[in-house]
């Protein structure tokens, strides 16, 4: 089922020089305890210093304060300390992350683009409004039971490449370095810009896991999308957009049962998957595992998820399908701003962080 006859063409030039940075990093509790102690027992006990002393420390409380206050309510200030001390060039980062996309070429089509995808989407599109958890925040994907979630099968893949950049890069967030991992694929394979920040801070604990089930089932109807893209607080045409994102990557039948690309070309971003959706007529088939899904009747290669087809027969989903699949640069305004949306959900940003535009390593 591999498409290899499909790939583009890398063509990739060095990147331009780039020098951005921030003043951001995260710290283990026990290396701000060592630092807290260091300070404490340092201070000397001149009126002077002492003024030094009462700053320091004024500083401290009011970072943890920070935290406290405006991370999830759920996520403890002893958890997860982020302190303002060293920086993290997330220029190169981006660089670096999208440099090893195709350094397989014998993965799937020949890019771990739409799988770093799915894990910036899977990271975040566990956020509930209501209260308040889930999201990129804390990247609790990292533990189990959330690591081995049904919704979440293969996606280790997606994190162990990213760990050959964070061990290179210690001092960025996982929840950070997945999000922004899917805004490089995304502008990689082709897709438009999408301004990232970073702010995402680490849970050192698997208490914060999401339930499961706060993910969409492939097999329910247009309904469950609702509810699951509601609870986050997206609207129908903010879903449709999301869901453009299937343009990229495929379905494998040891992760979620199903098999193939819903277009074509599954490493290219495009509002292909509308045109698709709207343009093809879709049987259904049966598949090994007892299931089945849709197949275009002249190319069973490709495919369409159950649930697809039911948003395809509502009317509010299909008002915006064929708005997306006429009219591509429509498409990539809304899903810039609903994927930026969607990887902020939650997170505790303090309002001055520095926003990215990164350029592409071949522009
Ligand atoms: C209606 C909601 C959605 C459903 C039911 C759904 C379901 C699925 C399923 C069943 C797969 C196949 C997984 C596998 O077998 O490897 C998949 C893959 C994928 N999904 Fe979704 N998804 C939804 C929304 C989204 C959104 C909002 C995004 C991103 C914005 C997204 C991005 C992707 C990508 C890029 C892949 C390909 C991964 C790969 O090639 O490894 N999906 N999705």
């Amino acid at each position: 089922m591999v498409l290899s006859s499909l790939r583009p063409v890398a063509t990739r030039h060095l990147p331009r020089a780039m020098a951005l940075s921030t003043r951001t990093t995260v710290r283990t509790p026990a290396a701000f305890a060592q630092a807290r102690r260091g300070f404490a027992t340092e201070a000397p006990k001149k009126s002077g210093n002492n003024v030094l002393l009462f700053l320091g420390l004024a500083a401290l409380g009011g970072a943890g304060g920070y935290y406290y206050h405006n991370s999830n309510q759920s996520v403890k200030k002893a958890e997860i300390v982020q302190e303002k001390t060293k920086s993290v060039d997330y220029n190169q980062v981006y660089k670096e992350i999208a440099e090893l996309l195709e350094e397989n070429p014998d993965y799937d089509d020949g890019s771990y683009g739409p799988v770093l995808v799915r894990l910036a989407w899977h990271a975040s599109g566990t956020y509930d409004k209501d209260t308040k958890t889930g999201g990129s925040n804390g990247a609790t994907m990292r533990f189990d039971p959330e690591a081995t979630h049904g919704a979440n099968n293969g996606l280790k893949i997606a994190r162990d490449i990213l760990e050959k950049i964070h061990a290179k890069h210690p001092d960025i967030s996982y929840g950070d370095l997945w999000t922004l991992a899917g805004v490089c694929a995304i502008q990689e394979l082709g897709g438009p810009k999408i301004p990232w920040r970073p702010g995402r801070q680490d849970a050192m604990t698997a208490e914060h896991c999401t339930p499961d089930g706060r993910l969409p089932d492939a097999t329910k109807k247009e309904d469950h999308v609702r509810d699951v893209f509601y609870r986050m607080g997206f609207d129908d045409q903010e879903i449709v957009a999301l869901a453009g994102a299937h343009a990229l990557g495929r379905c494998h039948p040891d992760r979620s049962g199903f098999d193939g690309p819903w277009q074509e070309a599954p490493t290219m971003f495009s509002n292909e998957y509308f045109k698709a959706l709207s343009e093809r007529t879709w049987i259904k088939k049966k598949l090994p595992n007892g299931g089945w899904q849709y197949v275009d009747k002249n190319n069973d290669m490709v495919m369409m998820l159950p649930i697809e087809l039911d948003m395809w027969n509502d009317k509010s989903f299909r008002k915006y399908i064929q708005l997306y699949a006429k009219d591509q640069d429509k498409f990539y305004e809304d899903f810039t701003k609903a994927f930026k949306k969607l990887i902020e959900l939650g997170v505790p940003f303090k309002g001055d962080e520095k926003e990215y535009v990164f350029e592409t390593i071949n522009q």
